[in-house]
């Protein structure tokens, strides 16, 4: 029997390269194993056994440009074709799914093309399949798909190294219903499902899914019981079908569920018109229009958010784009986005506002130790802490917790309290206090404390009260999720801009939500008091002579602040009358790709290129 099935996987390849491949429709068929057995596969197509019965195999046929399926492998002929496929250059396995037919297990095989090796586990149990799971997390080698086998409780999964990017992915598995719920989430963070397989164990339905980190790519996990039903229901998407999942029936009166996975393509603007709401606009700014709708071209940014005040009247305000992608919403010039480190301006101006009410602090206040304001943060303290004072922290130069250690960014959930707790407590400092300009936003985390501490509120409390409300400014920490008030954001690289950093832990070093036009009233309010009241925040710190406390200068005297996490690049602007403020709600592939040309744009408002 099982020699009867067994064919040559290399006579197997030789036959598929002489059968023409059929043009590409967005189609599932399904055929059985006598429709198939000629073939034994089909070229630019992917096989799903769909598990419908253990007597007639059937399988689901998906149209792919990605590879070849084949199917009624025994375990000795899928592991020659794996060989086989290991030997062919830029081919790569997608997949690997078995089935039972006349008690005996046999394998599907779905390859692709693509650069590197592929690596399988097949028929491991739960144990084998984490570790193996963990140690190649570890190595960064990328999953590319898991299946449950045909024996209850098996798993085959296949492993790309591949000499791309590594993209971030999660995987999971759990009951469907709330696989489906999870994806309903995941689905806003920018990550899209790339496998999606069904199994049934203790009576339960679940699945096992692979989320993969994505740019706005579209998908949708489809769930019916007639095929043909499903297609129709999609036909006016620009959807095509990647995946197919099913389960047996629960009894004989029940149909048999399945699972449609659907991928669209990548965002990208190409061509497209970009929408622009330019509601407030007042001049003919064309060439300005045309710079920022260049770089949007050139980067993929999916909004861009810009203010331009001149002599305190709005001159210009513009929002181009989608605020979020999959939803096809337009942005509005009302939207908030995240400002990222251009908070850390709020942030001094919050501790100008608190030495003003509280007489007994001033910038030289120790910070640690038993006189010091978070005397509780560290106790006993590393002696170098116990010289750590406020202006330290503003100026970046406490000498310890440098942002390139990435502290703030582990993924450990500890409230802000017990992180601060185990930072200054565990990573020791590097200088002493004062030496040398480290950037750290653990500095300006501790400065939101110092304020919370002092007036007895929260930090975004006092702040909006002292600083925000009487500018006119609303602004909010970490309330994303409504894409009508504030952005969705993207991010190319792997950083996730919802998993990936907290708007609530970094609160006060990089957690605001604003409106381009509240961050020009920001920066006027900088601008119209930095000879007195703000004369500290701009002076030259001991240790650099381009940043103050909370700005950065310019050396034409401009004052700005850019802010680079993973979702957003931001920057705000002033030079004597114009201020300028341009959001975006992505970060571009490496940090700080968007604020070198959002500064030298800046100058050249500020400089009157657009309006002469
Ligand atoms: C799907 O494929 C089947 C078999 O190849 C074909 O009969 C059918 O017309 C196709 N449907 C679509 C919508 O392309
Ligand atoms: C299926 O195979 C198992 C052993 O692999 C055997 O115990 C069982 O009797 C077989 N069942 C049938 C229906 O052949
Ligand atoms: C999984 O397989 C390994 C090796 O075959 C075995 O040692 C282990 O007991 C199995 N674990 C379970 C939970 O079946
Ligand atoms: C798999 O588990 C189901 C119950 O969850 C059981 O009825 C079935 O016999 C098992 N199959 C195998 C091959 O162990
Ligand atoms: C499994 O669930 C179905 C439907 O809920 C039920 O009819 C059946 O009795 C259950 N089987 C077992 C073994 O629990
Ligand atoms: C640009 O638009 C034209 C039609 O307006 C279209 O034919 C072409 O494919 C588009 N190119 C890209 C890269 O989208
Ligand atoms: C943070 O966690 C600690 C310990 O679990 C707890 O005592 C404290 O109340 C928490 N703080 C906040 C603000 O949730
Ligand atoms: C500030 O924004 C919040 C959230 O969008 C909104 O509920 C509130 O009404 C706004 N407050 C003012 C004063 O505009």
């Amino acid at each position: 029997m099982v020699e009867m099935i067994f064919i040559s996987p290399f006579l197997f390849f030789l036959l598929f390269s002489l059968v023409p491949g059929d043009a590409i429709s967005s189609n599932v068929t399904l055929l059985t194993l006598g429709d198939l057995w000629d073939t034994r596969g089909m070229t630019r197509t992917h096989l799903f056994p769909t598990k419908t019965s253990t007597v007639y195999p059937e399988f689901a046929a998906i149209p792919s440009n990605q590879g070849d399926g084949r199917m009624h492998l025994t375990r000795s002929a899928l592991d020659k074709a794996i060989e086989n496929v290991a030997e062919m250059n830029g081919v790569l396995i997608h997949s690997i799914c078995s089935y039972r037919h006349l008690n005996v297990t046999f394998y599907t095989l779905n390859t692709m093309f693509g650069i590197g090796r592929s690596e399988v586990l097949i028929d491991a149990n739960m144990t084998e399949m984490e570790k193996k799971m963990s140690e190649m997390t570890d190595r960064r080698i990328k999953v590319n798909f898991i299946c449950v086998g045909a024996n209850n409780d098996t798993y085959s999964a296949v492993w790309h190294h591949s000499p791309d990017f590594v993209w971030h992915f999660i995987v999971d598995s759990g009951p469907i219903r709330e696989i489906i719920e999870k994806d309903r989430l995941q689905m806003t963070r920018g990550y899209y499902a790339d496998c999606f397989q069904t199994y049934r164990n203790d009576n339960v339905s679940r699945a096992i899914i692979i989320w993969r980190k994505g740019f706005g790519k579209k998908y949708r996990i489809q769930y019916g019981t007639e095929v043909q039903e499903m297609l129709t229901d999609m036909q006016r998407t620009d959807l095509e079908p990647v995946q197919f999942a099913s389960l047996p029936r629960l009894t004989q009166r029940k149909p048999f569920p399945r699972w449609i996975l659907w991928h669209g393509d990548e965002f990208t603007w190409g061509n497209r018109t970009i929408p622009r709401d330019l509601s407030k606009m007042n001049h003919n700014w064309e060439a300005l229009n045309s710079v920022i709708e260049h770089r949007m071209r050139s980067y993929d940014i999916p909004s861009i958010s810009i203010h331009i005040l001149r002599d305190n009247k709005m001159e210009y305000s513009a929002s181009y784009g989608f605020a979020d992608i999959l939803q096809n919403i337009p942005v509005k010039t009302t939207h908030r986005y995240r400002i990222a480190s251009v908070s850390k301006l709020i942030t001094a101006m919050t501790i100008g506002e608190l030495l003003a009410d509280y007489e007994h602090i001033d910038l030289l206040t120790p910070v640690f130790g038993r006189n010091g304001i978070l005397s509780d943060v560290c106790s006993p303290c590393h002696p170098f802490l116990l010289h750590v004072r406020i202006i330290h922290l503003l100026e970046h130069s406490s000498g310890a917790w440098p942002h390139t250690s990435k502290f703030e960014f582990d993924r450990m959930e500890q409230n802000q309290t017990e992180f601060l707790m185990r930072v200054v407590q565990k990573e020791f400092p590097i200088l002493f206090p004062g030496g040398r300009h480290m950037y750290s936003n653990i500095g300006y985390i501790l400065l939101g404390r110092i304020i919370e501490k002092v007036s007895g509120r929260s930090y975004e409390e006092y702040a909006m009260e002292k600083v925000l409300k009487p500018l006119g400014v609303n602004a909010t920490i970490g309330k994303e999720g409504d894409p009508s008030e504030e952005v969705t954001y993207y991010s190319h690289d792997n950083a996730n801009a919802y998993t990936s950093w907290s708007t609530r832990r970094l609160n006060s070093a990089a957690g605001w939500a604003m409106t381009a036009e509240d961050v020009t009233k920001v920066f006027h309010h900088l601008e119209e008091h930095k000879l007195r009241r703000f004369r500290w925040i701009i002076t030259p710190s001991a240790v650099r002579w381009n940043y103050g406390r909370g700005v950065q200068l310019g050396n034409d005297g401009s004052l700005y602040h850019i802010g680079s996490l993973a979702g957003t690049e931001a920057i705000g602007y002033t030079w004597q009358n114009v201020q300028v403020a341009i959001l975006t709600n992505i970060r571009g592939r490496e940090q700080n790709e968007q604020t070198g040309w959002m500064e030298k744009l800046c100058r050249s408002i500020a400089d009157g290129r657009f309006t002469r």
